[in-house]
């Protein structure tokens, strides 16, 4: 009798150590413990032994069905840990989204030239000022010496807001706020970028586009100070390979005026459609602040003398890129934007 209830012990106690289910485990629990498992046949056949065994088999039965519970029972529970640890392994959702990308953008051609433009002037002294695109006629045109009736009105139509309002077809204005406003004060020197309107449009010409304006105004000064102050911009901006030349022009507002031309990058000055066959390429217009210009604004130009420029932002980007037509910058492909 010992001996099986030994055996039983042994096996059973291996058996539930190999199991590798809950439905394994039951089994054996069964087959072992149940009413009408191994042990308790064991234990029912008791009654037969001779009274002085019966303690110490009952002993040993009892303690091999306590071993043999609790080895269940541990089986059990690591089983069921187990199979707890490998559901949640094959089952595991993976709830996040992988991030959305934030593409890098980058800063619009024009608007890179036009902080390489203020860069340079700031280092050379200007500050930047600034004045509204929708302007009035007088700050427009009256107050650069273009009366209503003057024909080089002509060569800056614009769209207007009412008759004596329309959006700014150069910077200029910002000449005479800036006099009138510091007046008497000496030196001003400004510059003031922003973007200005006219009716055109061609492969150089855009209907919105983009202008710095130059005014200094001090005791004596030349139209030497002036090309020594664009030239030292251009070399700056271009280096020094480019051509430039200074053309006679007219303004209403300077006197004398010219205008300042590159040679066409796009043709290498040959004649191509960007330069409309001149080999050249018109960047900027120029000269001496006009004695009426002057004293409009509160200065007297028998004291003060001054050069202004207004240079063309968009020429600038399309000379220093090689962009042959100058409404890819307003077409926000962002395949032409990205390569900048
Ligand atoms: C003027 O606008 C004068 N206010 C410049 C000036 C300022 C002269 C101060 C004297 C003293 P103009 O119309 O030439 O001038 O224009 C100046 C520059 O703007 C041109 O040289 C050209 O580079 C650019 N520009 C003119 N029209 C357009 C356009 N539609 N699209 C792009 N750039 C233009
Ligand atoms: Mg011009």
């Amino acid at each position: 009798m010992i001996e099986s209830i030994e055996k039983i012990r042994t096996t059973a106690i291996d058996k539930v150590a190999e199991a590798t289910s809950s439905e394994e485990l039951e089994k054996l629990r069964v087959q072992y413990l149940g009413k009408k498992g191994e042990l308790t046949q064991v234990l029912r056949g008791m009654g037969k032994l001779p009274p002085e065994e019966r303690p110490k088999v009952g002993q040993l039965a009892n303690q091999v069905r306590q071993e043999l519970e609790k080895a269940l029972q541990e089986a059990k529970e690591n089983l069921a840990r187990r199979e707890l640890a490998e559901r949640l392994k094959s089952e595991t959702i993976d709830v996040t989204l992988p991030g959305r990308p934030i593409r890098k953008g980058s800063r619009h051609p024009l608007y890179q030239i036009l902080n390489e433009i203020k860069d340079i002037f700031i280092g050379l002294g200007f500050d930047v000022a600034e004045g509204p695109e929708v302007e009035s006629d007088y700050y427009n045109f009256e107050a650069l010496n273009l009366p209503k009736d003057h024909p080089a009105r002509d060569m800056q139509d614009s769209f207007y807001i009412t008759p004596d309002v329309l959006l700014r077809t150069h910077t200029s204005p910002v000449q005479a706020r800036v006099m009138e406003s510091r007046k008497p004060e000496i030196p001003i020197r400004i510059i003031a970028p922003g973007k200005v309107y006219r009716r055109d449009d061609d492969a150089t010409h855009s209907p919105m586009f983009f202008q710095v304006e130059g005014l200094l105004i001090d005791k004596r000064v030349t139209f030497g100070d002036l090309k020594g102050t664009l030239m030292a911009f251009l070399k700056q901006m271009f280096g020094k390979e480019v051509g430039v030349r200074f053309r006679p022009s007219y303004f209403p507002f300077t006197e004398p005026s010219a205008e300042v031309d590159m040679s066409c990058v796009m043709c290498g000055g040959e004649g191509c459609r960007v330069c409309s066959q001149t080999g050249w390429l018109e960047i900027l217009g120029c000269g001496m602040v006009h004695p009426r210009v002057l004293s409009m604004s509160g200065y007297d130009p028998q004291e003060v003398s001054g050069f202004a420029f207004g240079l063309g932002v968009d020429r600038v980007a399309m000379l220093k890129y090689g962009i042959d037509d100058l409404r890819m910058f307003y077409d926000n492909d962002l395949r032409f934007l990205r390569q900048f």
